[in-house]
């Protein structure tokens, strides 16, 4: 396969798609692009719990939401009932390691149960054919290795985000085998991210709306963890990714597509968090700077770094933007917004010329 491969518009015409946690940033994102390439679309999320959302600002009219809570088994079901999609996306979750050191029992409860609840419903329902869990990177054991986590290394999990994404697999894993065999109608696969940015994030406690937030506001931004290393990635990269796997996945050997995959980005973007907020804040302009948080903190992993070499050769997928232009994409959205420009068309502009880059 050569060069990075785009999205079938083909493949997503008229298609009935769900997409749980489609009021959050990725899927906002994923909503309006696969609504661009002609799916039909349907949410089933919480109300979003920013303010701004860009699910208000840009997604809202292109999804048939379903307002309900993955905890709740028969909530699912109806809303499978009801929208009898043939792709699901599921990516409904409480996705901050800070907030899961505040409520370990919500982020179990939501990020296992809820994966249980939604395959459980899957199970019951005859039109699905393809399901992408969407865990994270952290889901593997870390080790605090120098090299990159392959799709076979263990589970694990420091923090109780870490280890319900952990969970989440293996709970996957353990319905494939046990409910979704080769020969089944319906395929599973789960695609582990690395740290998304982009814009039209507002998420408390995540480093690129922290950072949008002070400059914005004239502050020096406060940073936990300087030199921790992370898998940045541009929004758009893993959203390739989990619209390529679906589509192979509901292909006619999509049985070979059904596990685990990773989607990060090339080593010389794992780059340390201080790196990230010098960066954007040359960007911005200014006097945007920021001081070292005096802690403690609540343990973070320092170092993680995942192995895309199976997505590369086998789906297609390639990560399109460096990390330089992955903090100019990002900073020149939130700037074009500051300036008031719409927030839908901010975002359409980048998922065209993101296409224009592949093939
Ligand atoms: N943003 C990242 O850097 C990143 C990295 C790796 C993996 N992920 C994963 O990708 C997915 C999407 O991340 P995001 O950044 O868009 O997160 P987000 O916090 O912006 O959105 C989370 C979504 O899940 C929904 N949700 C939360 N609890 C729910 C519940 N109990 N019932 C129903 N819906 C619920 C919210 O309403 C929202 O729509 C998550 O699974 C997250 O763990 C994100």
């Amino acid at each position: 396969m050569e060069g990075p491969v785009n999205p079938d518009p083909g493949f997503w015409a008229g298609r009935s798609v769900l997409i749980t946690g489609h009021t959050g940033f990725k899927g906002s994102w994923l909503t309006l692009w696969l609504s661009r390439l002609g799916a039909k679309v349907h949410g089933f999320a919480l109300q979003p719990d920013t303010d701004p959302s860009l699910f208000h600002l840009a997604a809202d009219r292109h999804a048939v939401t379903r307002l309900g809570d993955v905890r709740d088994l028969d909530a699912l079901r109806a809303c499978l009932d009801e929208s009898r999609p043939e792709i699901v996306f599921h990516m409904a979750a409480q996705s901050l390691v800070r907030a899961s050191y505040d409520d370990p029992v919500g982020t179990y409860a939501t990020n296992v149960m809820g994966t249980v609840n939604l395959l459980e419903a899957v199970r019951r329902t005859d039109s699905v054919t393809a399901v992408i869990v969407v865990t994270s990177d952290k889901c593997y054991e870390n080790r605090e290795w120098l090299y990159a986590y392959r799709e076979t290394d263990p589970m694990g999990g420091h923090d109780p985000y870490s280890s319900s994404k952990g969970c989440a697999e293996l709970v996957t894993a353990a319905y494939r085998s046990a409910f979704f065999p080769a020969q089944a109608r319906c395929r599973v696969a789960s695609a582990r991210a690395g740290n998304v940015v982009g814009g039209g994030d507002w998420s408390a406690d995540r480093l690129v709306p922290d950072i949008v937030r002070a400059f914005g506001a004239g502050r020096a931004v406060p940073i936990r963890n300087p030199h921790a290393v992370r898998p940045w990635q541009y929004v758009l990269e893993p959203l390739c990714g989990y619209i390529r796997l679906a589509e192979q996945l509901a292909s006619s050997d999509g049985a070979a597509y059904a596990e685990g995959w990773n989607f990060g980005p090339a080593d010389e973007d794992c780059r340390a968090v201080a790196y990230i907020v010098a960066r954007l804040a040359a960007g911005w302009g200014g006097d945007a700077t920021w001081t070292a948080s005096p802690g403690p903190h609540p343990h973070e992993a320092s170092f993680l770094k995942v192995d895309a070499s199976k997505a590369r050769a086998r789906l297609g997928w390639e990560r399109r933007l460096r990390l330089d232009d992955t903090l100019d994409w990002t900073m020149a959205w939130y700037r074009a917004r500051l300036d008031g420009r719409d927030a839908t068309r901010l975002c359409l502009e980048q998922i065209e010329r993101y296409e224009s880059l592949g093939a």
